[in-house]
């Protein structure tokens, strides 16, 4: 699809023409898995390795369902939605943020590590969700968000009235803005022009790396490792399958680093070590934008995924340049620089991130190819929520300049999208008449049939999750090439970057001819030992490869 303005994405739309893929004139593929698909998906999803065969959905709970008529979407209108994200192919859903909080960050500002803010429910609600998602063998991973708390925690109370108190040391303070031994500051100018802040009480200044309601906990503190550690089992034992883990690496400061210092890395082995005391668990590195490769240690010690941000934040601009350089350093990185074992974790939108749709500038096919990549690289895939209709940005804040991807999940064409029939917390996004679950549903031409059919074509196919992963240095850098193989199948995947068509070659390739192509549409022969394809302007295509 060319890009659209708002105006016209709705005059397309009406036409019933959303979406397009490359190959308009082939059949859409289904979108649903057949029953043996499903049956090796089950048994692909037991056991300790199930999250490299997982397709994770992050929810936002405030803006996914309301339950109770107040605006703000909770854990039991999460709970209703269960059988929808089934339907769409999700095997695991991560929660942002749901402890009692101060709502300055958007619940990355917990008041309370043991309990369910009152926004979306309470403890029988989270258990009633749990029981619920694990009858349809959903698994849950829940934020954790262990660098700081709210001020309003009542540790950070503790804190903050006296250098004598029980907590006194269970924070970073400072009789001056900044510290020899802290060589570090705030984040982003979001956050503020400095970590510091007074507090009149102690007459002293607190660390906090974002909002200056968010002081940063004191880690060599002996109490506060051994508490948050014991808040994490707290959230295993009750069953949760693991967590999402924000700001990991922020955890200890020094003079010289700040970021995955090895009192960090030592602390994120003790919390792997309590993962390994229960089955099945896993938890995902909110990684830093540089690169994830010190978050998996010896590939069993510490992370079991982390996400890949060079990809995650930056696919955009191989868009824009028509060069696939950005996705193919970043999957390099994961074939060469990854220890053994270890998941890469690959969003294409995310509350951080920003919203798919917006990054792709309004193409959908940009979007598409985007989350294709995300899909057939070596990569457990998570989908934000809305992401799979396309969900535009929002224009309201209400915290901050994120919320632009925060906005309400439009269910249906009626008033309030079917998301509250009260005004929700805030605004929908733009285009939510047209880019809701009703309107897609039935449309096989829409980002949503587009989703369900790719998480139905890759499942139950353990090559996507764990097959090796072979990137091929085509000629054309508008096309990304790469082979997935394992020891009962083989592919070719071919995806571009640009809205013409795009031949490529590649000697030395060291592939069969390939054969059938199963997804998308495109040519590839092999003459000799070079590969050469042929595909269709903002096309794909997947090649078996043997027999
Ligand atoms: C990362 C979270 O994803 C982001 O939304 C938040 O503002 C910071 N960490 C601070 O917790
Ligand atoms: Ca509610």
């Amino acid at each position: 699809m060319r890009r659209l303005t708002f105006l016209a994405v709705l005059a397309v739309l009406a036409a019933s023409c959303s979406a397009s893929t490359a190959a308009p004139s082939k059949p859409h593929p289904p979108t649903h898995a057949t029953p043996e698909q499903e049956a090796r998906a089950d048994q692909l999803l037991t056991g300790p390795d199930w999250y490299r065969h997982a397709v994770v959905y992050e929810v936002d709970v405030r803006s996914f369902q309301d339950s109770n008529a107040d605006g703000i979407g909770d854990l039991a209108g999460l709970t209703s939605r269960l059988d929808y994200l089934k339907g769409l192919g999700v095997d695991a859903i991560w929660l942002m943020p749901i402890m009692p909080t101060a709502f300055k960050d958007s619940g990355y500002d917990v008041s309370d590590y043991r309990d369910i803010s009152k926004d979306y429910g309470d403890m029988a609600g989270f258990d009633a969700l749990l029981a619920a998602a694990h009858q349809r063998k959903i698994r849950v991973l829940m934020d954790l968000v262990l660098n700081h708390t709210s001020s309003q925690h009542a540790w950070f109370q503790d804190s903050r009235a006296s250098k004598t108190g029980a907590k006194a040391d269970w924070y970073v303070w400072s009789d001056t803005p900044g510290r020899a031994d802290i060589g570090c500051g705030t984040d982003s100018p979001q956050f503020g022009d400095s970590a510091w802040t007074f507090e009149p009480a102690r007459n002293q200044y607190y660390f906090h790396r974002f909002y200056p309601e968010q002081p940063d906990l004191n880690y060599r503190n002996p109490a506060v490792v051994a508490e948050t550690l014991d808040t994490v089992k707290f959230w295993l034992t009750k069953g949760v399958d693991g967590f999402r883990c924000d700001v990991i690496g922020l955890l200890f400061e020094s003079a010289t680093g700040c970021d995955m210092i090895p009192e960090t890395v030592d602390y994120i082995k003790q919390l792997r070590g309590v993962l390994d005391q229960f089955p099945d668990r896993a938890m995902v590195a909110e990684a830093s934008i540089g690169g994830a490769t010190p978050y998996f240690g010896s590939g069993k010690d510490m992370f079991h995924m982390a996400f890949d941000f060079p990809y995650g934040y930056f696919w955009s601009l191989a868009f824009l340049g028509q060069n696939r350089q950005i996705a193919y350093d970043a999957f390099n990185t994961v074939v060469t620089a990854y220890p053994p074992g270890a998941q890469d974790a690959v969003p294409i939108g995310s509350h951080d991130v920003g919203r798919a749709w917006g990054k792709a500038r309004g193409y959908a096919w940009r979007q598409q190819r985007a989350v294709e990549i995300s899909m057939f690289t070596k990569a457990t895939p998570f989908v934000y929520y809305g992401e799979e209709v396309g969900l535009h940005d929002g224009t309201a804040i209400v915290v901050d300049s994120r919320d632009s991807a925060r906005t309400p999940m439009p269910w249906t064409k009626a008033s309030g999208y079917g998301f509250s029939p009260a005004k929700p917390w805030i605004d929908f996004a733009e285009a939510a008449d047209q880019t809701n679950v009703e309107t897609e549903d039935g449309d096989p031409d829409s980002m949503l049939s587009f989703y369900r059919a790719l998480l139905a074509f890759r499942r139950g196919h353990p090559v996507w999750g764990t097959g090796d992963m072979r990137l091929i240095p085509l000629d054309n850098p508008a096309v990304l090439a790469l082979v997935r193989q394992n020891a009962e199948e083989a592919y070719l995947v071919v995806e571009s970057f640009s809205e013409d068509p795009q031949e490529a070659s590649a000697p030395q390739a060291g592939l069969p001819t390939p054969g059938a192509v199963v997804w998308g549409d495109g040519q590839a022969s092999v003459d000799g030992s070079t590969l050469h394809v042929k595909l269709a302007g903002a096309a794909s295509a997947v090649f078996k490869l043997g027999p």
